[in-house]
């Protein structure tokens, strides 16, 4: 047998034993590349007799035909196996019982602010934000504490530094609305609160207030009662009844403490919301706001305290737990 037909019948054995493209590939490189097996022989041609030569290029041309061709078959029927087997290792038992996708609900507290957004959107109250991280001056100043004032020391919180705080209460807006709105005007926000609070169920270092105020000709009291009235039918029932008490806070005169009353909690007993009352005098003056036209009212309440009486939820630190087994109790 030639050299040349020793090497076809030497690839040819391997070709057909290769089991993989890959394997394939190298045995290309190795009898067709340019300085594979074939182009040895070819290379071997000057040392033959003249008229040797044309039939030796020809067997060596016939040969590279025929690894050509082999190679390209047997690629041909491995890629077929190899794509059984990757469709085989791929392949879906769809008779397997399916995963259950959970299916998420809002979160308690969120709910209960998306209905107070609703009820004080729906009374034409404009909704706005302020920072969480808030500026000593408008947690304080701008709401008439007095320097030192010993109405701080019930709202201590978290300093940052000497100028900014976690702020204690949403009631924080006012300043930034009174920048730079003109009255009349009706705002409210709804957000995180923070107070250096010795914990308990229903006193949280982290909780939620809503605020909301209003200033325009002629706000008096009995505005304030009938919004609040209002606010709190729409959010625990028509029957639910509001009563004020007076209270102190550095930035309404008057100033209540409003609660409410529903045969459907705790049989009626008066449950405790909020802080209320008619925005200081001073406090509109601070901003160039005309009191001999104008005065306003000003609301502030624990959203946490929402769900706690409308599903008679006994300890507030469950809010923040992240815990499923109570979270999925409200599903909304
Ligand atoms: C205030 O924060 C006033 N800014 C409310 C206000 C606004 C008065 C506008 C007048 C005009 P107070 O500190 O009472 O007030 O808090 C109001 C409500 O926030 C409380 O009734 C309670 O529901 C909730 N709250 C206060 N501290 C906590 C706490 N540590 N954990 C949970 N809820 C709290």
């Amino acid at each position: 047998m030639s050299a040349v037909q020793q090497l076809v019948e030497e690839a040819s054995g391997r070709i057909s034993g290769a089991s993989t493209t890959a394997d394939l590939r190298a045995l290309e490189l190795e009898y067709l590349g340019k300085s594979g097996s074939i182009a040895g022989l070819m290379r071997g041609i000057g040392a033959l007799a003249p008229e040797e030569r044309p039939g030796f290029g020809q067997a060596v041309n016939q040969a590279k035909d025929r690894v050509q061709s082999l190679l390209e078959s047997r690629v041909a029927e491995l890629r077929v196996t190899e794509l059984e087997s990757q469709f085989a290792a791929e392949a879906i038992d769809v008779t397997m019982p399916g995963r259950r996708t959970q299916v998420g609900n809002r979160h308690v507290l969120g709910q209960a602010m998306e209905k107070v957004k609703r009820v004080l959107g729906g009374m034409g109250f404009v909704y706005d934000e302020s920072p969480d991280l808030e500026e000593f001056k408008y947690n304080f100043d701008a709401l008439n504490y007095p320097p030192d004032h010993p109405a701080m020391d019930d709202q201590d919180t978290f300093y940052i530094d000497d100028d900014h705080l976690l702020r204690t209460q949403t009631t924080a807006l006012q300043g930034r609305v009174f920048e730079r709105v003109k009255p009349p005007l009706r705002y409210f926000t709804i957000g995180r609160c923070y107070r250096n609070e010795a914990v308990d169920r229903t006193h949280g270092h982290t909780f939620h207030q809503v605020d909301a105020f209003m200033v325009d000709e002629g706000v008096s009291m009995a505005q304030l009662k009938g919004t609040l009235g209002q606010f709190a039918r729409e959010m625990f029932g028509a029957d639910t009844v509001t009563r004020f008490r007076p209270d102190f806070f550095p930035f309404v005169e008057p100033g209540v403490d409003f609660a409410i009353s529903s045969p459907k909690f705790m049989g009626g007993a008066w449950l405790e919301l909020g802080g209320a009352g008619l925005i200081h005098p001073s406090i509109l003056e601070r901003y160039g706001i005309d009191t001999e036209r104008y005065s306003g009212f000003a609301f502030g309440l624990g959203v946490d305290r929402i769900p706690l009486l409308a599903y008679g939820i006994d300890d507030l630190r469950y809010f923040l737990d992240n815990d499923l087994r109570f979270l999925a109790q409200f599903p909304g």
